[in-house]
């Protein structure tokens, strides 16, 4: 894998295009993510187990490496770290990675904006991940993240999120956390992917709301349906 300073571009990194989801909300997100960081230790409770035993179903080869979009305090990359995969995790808010950099130092973690993203090169990662991004932003916003994914990752975008709504808990969250959760639940996750480059070719659920969605590039020849490994 080439150095990580070759991977992500130094010089002032280009916005991914004029489309991208509003500053305004951005800087919003970014405070509310930052602020909310004292409750991580439940939602790591929660999530932790379901990232693991997804990724032990999923059973990749631990030599891909793994850039973990949006990673909060870094519980999946952690995940794909213990497996063995080289992993670096982004996100904006300096709090939850000022908690991730210190449970997890096996991973590296960077304070950076996915707007951002197309400072990084091509199929630089083997897998581009991300766990609970994709429902908080408007459907511009996720088509973007999701084609910069595809573009980045050589092998597999994997994605976990909610597949069907939560209990009453997870929606008041949802409504705290911002707008965008009743439009991307109606939203179908495989003609996003497909508007993206990328096609489903594994999926389960994670939990009674999450659900995890293994892709590959449309054109890739070996994007036929994983056979499970149960
Ligand atoms: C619900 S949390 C999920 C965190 C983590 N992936 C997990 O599974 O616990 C959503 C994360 O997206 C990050 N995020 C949202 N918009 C972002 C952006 N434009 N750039 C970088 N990170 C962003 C937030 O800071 C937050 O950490």
């Amino acid at each position: 894998m080439p150095s990580t300073c070759l991977i992500f571009s130094v010089k002032g990194m280009a916005r991914i295009s004029s489309r991208s989801s509003n500053p305004g909300e951005r800087s919003r997100t970014r405070r509310f993510f930052n602020l909310v960081s004292v409750i991580y230790p439940f939602i790591e409770r929660n999530l932790t187990p379901a990232y693991r035993k997804a990724l032990r179903k999923l059973d990749l080869e631990s030599g891909l490496s793994v850039l973990d979009l949006a990673t909060g305090t870094g519980i999946l990359a952690a995940a794909f770290s213990e497996r063995g995969h080289p992993t670096t995790g982004i996100d904006f808010a300096a709090s939850l990675l000022y908690r991730a950099r210190k449970k997890f130092p096996s991973v590296t973690f960077r304070e950076m904006d996915l707007v951002e993203l197309d400072g990084i090169q091509d199929r630089s990662f083997g897998i581009v991940s991300m766990g609970y991004f994709l429902h908080g932003v408007d459907a511009e916003f996720r088509q973007e993240v999701l084609e910069e994914a595809g573009r980045i990752a050589s092998d597999y975008v994997i994605v976990f999120d909610y597949g069907r709504p939560g209990n009453f808990l997870v929606r008041f969250i949802e409504w705290v956390e911002g707008p965008h959760y009743a439009a991307y639940l109606a939203a179908s996750r495989e003609e996003e992917f497909r508007d993206a480059g990328l096609e489903i070719v594994d999926d389960f659920p994670t939990s009674s709301f999450g659900q995890v969605w293994v892709c590959r590039h449309l054109s890739s020849p070996s994007a036929n349906r994983r056979d499970l490994v149960v």
